[in-house]
């Protein structure tokens, strides 16, 4: 069965990330790098960490007009990671785009078109914060809402909150790949995650993916912590 876990590599810099990747790769299905690494290491990053025969899930959650979504979307597929975020309140325009550029230039380039994820309502939020930048004050609404629209557009998966799984499942075309952060184990130490799941509970609730930062990176042996998670999984 393939490897679930998608180690958040929420460090500083390359080194420090490459460090993580070489004890980590065979314990885990992928690594993220987010907004923090890329834009200190660059793309240089990503190639050495696909070099080293790992997945690589690019979450720079793109937000703009149709046209340059696609095309940043384009770059990310000729970089060779396996999958990328964008905002899903960037339309159904925006979204289509991006499918669509991902498809095209992995044709061209001549392999497999990258999982664009739709992010819906951030975890960030709730309904007043949405209410705020004028949307419907109801989370679930919203999720919701966007949801279908990305499914609509074409999109192939989705980042969700692990306690929206089961509702998301409940409409979502069943081969829609859901992504989750908001992982706990239980053993760690309480941070700025409030609504989480275990791995287990994430993986029964229909996740197809599990993203885990802290719980990983910041325990005392990161190797045997994903080892753990695994265990409990499978
Ligand atoms: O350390 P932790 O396991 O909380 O890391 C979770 C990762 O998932 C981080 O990279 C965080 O930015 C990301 N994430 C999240 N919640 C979201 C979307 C992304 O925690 N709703």
């Amino acid at each position: 069965m393939r490897n679930p876990i998608i180690v958040a590599l929420d460090v500083p810099a390359a080194d420090a990330a490459l460090k993580l990747v070489e004890q980590l790769a065979p314990v885990s299905g992928g690594f993220k790098i987010g907004g923090e690494l890329f834009t200190s290491a660059g793309p240089d990053i990503v190639r050495r960490i696909r070099e080293r025969g790992a997945l690589v899930f690019l979450d720079l959650k793109f937000h703009d007009i149709p046209n340059t979504v696609a095309k940043a979307v384009a770059s990310a597929t000729r970089l060779g990671v396996q999958m990328l975020t964008i905002h899903t309140s960037g339309g159904f325009e925006m979204m289509r785009a991006a499918e669509e550029a991902a498809q095209q230039t992995a044709k061209q380039i001549g392999g497999p078109a990258p999982l664009v994820l739709g992010v819906t309502v951030l975890t960030s939020f709730n309904g007043s914060t949405l209410a705020e930048i004028g949307c419907e004050a109801n989370v679930g609404a919203q999720v919701e809402r966007l949801a279908t629209l990305a499914a609509k557009a074409g999109l192939r998966g989705l980042v969700c909150s692990p306690l929206e799984i089961a509702d998301l499942r409940q409409f979502l075309p069943s081969h829609m790949q859901l992504v989750t952060p908001g992982i706990r184990t239980g053993a760690e130490k309480a941070d700025d995650q409030k609504r989480t799941l275990t791995p287990r509970e994430a993986m029964d609730a229909g996740a197809n993916w599990l993203v885990i930062g802290r719980p990983i990176y910041a325990a005392e042996n990161p190797r045997r912590a994903a080892e753990k998670i695994l265990e409990s999984i499978f």
